[in-house]
């Protein structure tokens, strides 16, 4: 729809400028729901495909082609630059991360070396093919935040309350601290690689910081995330920062360091942009459950958002979170079609 990267709507928006339509793109638009990408994967483990070359490419662009969205998310995890590094951990379908040994003591802090060019060149040559194919249509790049990284390494898995994380988080702060410190590093360095081969924006995914109080934010999280964000400052490519529950924490997440705050669903968009605070875009907010309801209300919902999106400093529509496995391909092919042709009054 546009000519070039730079001027490109999601760019654009990213800015806070004002494109020509609202950019559109779905955190999990690679996978799950696709039935090519369930073809491709067959058989083939997640993490194996996270490091071959060519699937990371087609499996990337597969949602770019089926949907027309506005941005590409590169098809990785948020553990792989750990497992590049060589710590013991898989991802089991159905489940997600499951680390061998979850970190309990200092002496394992010696695993988390850090994370070097070699370790991933058949995941940056992906990224160097992908900016090629995409052309004028950005890629993001993207990290896991330190707390979302550290609930997998402490839990030793996904966990809905973050009982062991929140234990040693207070029971052991200077571990906690090393940790978190160790991990921010390493997340830095994987972003930095993602952007020097050509991503054009990166996105740090503090998916569970919702569990935190503000307060508890503050004070164990948001130095660490901060450090992440200010370690690849210099690259000048737009920084997205997002979380679920987080509607308390949405100011202190731009105030990280961000350049875009990602907005879950529970919070009105125009009151989530009230709530970062001027000199920043927003990313949101559709709840993704609202995709198997019927059209004319998703539509509906979706031309409140824009709306609402219209007092920001910058719009990029996304869902609240990522796009369900069973969600059919086609309410979101609809959706893109609508979110390009709104034009709000
Ligand atoms: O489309 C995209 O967003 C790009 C690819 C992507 C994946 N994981 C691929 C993936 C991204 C950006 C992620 C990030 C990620 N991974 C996060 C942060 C974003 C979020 O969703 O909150 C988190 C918390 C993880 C950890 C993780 N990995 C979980 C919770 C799961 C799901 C487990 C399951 O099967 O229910 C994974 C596995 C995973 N990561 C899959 C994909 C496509 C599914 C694996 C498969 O298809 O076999």
């Amino acid at each position: 729809m546009t000519a070039t990267l730079t001027d490109s709507a999601f760019l654009q928006a990213c800015r806070g400028e004002q494109p020509s339509h609202t950019p559109v793109w779905f955190m999990r638009q690679a996978g799950r729901s696709l039935p090519e990408y369930l073809k491709l994967r067959e058989g083939v483990a997640m993490l194996d495909s996270c490091f071959q070359t060519d699937m990371v490419v087609e499996i990337t662009m597969q949602p770019v082609r089926r949907y027309g969205v506005d941005a590409a998310i590169f098809f990785s995890d948020i553990v792989v630059p750990l497992k590049a590094i060589g710590v013991d951990l898989d991802i089991v379908p159905g489940t997600g991360p499951v680390i061998a040994d979850p970190i309990r003591s200092h002496a394992q802090l010696d695993q988390f070396r850090d994370l070097e060019a070699d370790d991933v060149t058949t995941i940056t040559d992906a990224v160097k093919a992908l900016v090629g194919e995409l052309g004028s249509t950005p890629l993001i790049g993207f990290a896991g935040a330190p707390f979302t990284l550290a609930s997998y390494l402490v839990e030793g898995g996904p966990s809905k309350d973050h009982r062991k994380t929140k234990k040693l988080m207070y029971s052991d702060p200077d571990l906690w601290h090393a940790l978190l410190a160790r991990i921010s590093v390493i997340a830095g360095q994987f972003l930095r690689l993602q952007v020097e081969a050509g991503a054009s924006a990166i996105q740090l995914f503090d998916s569970w910081a919702g569990n935190l109080s503000l307060a508890d934010y503050e004070q164990y999280v948001r130095p660490h995330s901060e450090a992440v964000l200010a370690s690849v400052a210099d690259l000048g490519v737009p920084r997205i920062h997002f979380g679920v529950g987080t509607g308390e924490l949405l100011h202190s997440m731009g105030q990280a360091g961000a350049d875009v705050v990602g907005v879950d669903w529970r919070v009105p968009l125009d009151e989530a942009v009230r709530r970062v605070g001027p000199g920043k875009a927003v990313q949101g907010n559709l709840d993704p459950t609202l995709l198997f309801a019927p059209t004319e209300l998703v539509h509906a919902k979706a031309a409140e958002i824009i709306d609402a999106g219209r007092t920001a400093e910058g719009h990029v529509f996304n869902l609240g979170h990522g796009v369900l496995p069973a969600t059919d391909p086609d309410s979101l092919a609809r959706l893109v079609d609508f979110v390009h042709g709104y034009e709000s009054n």
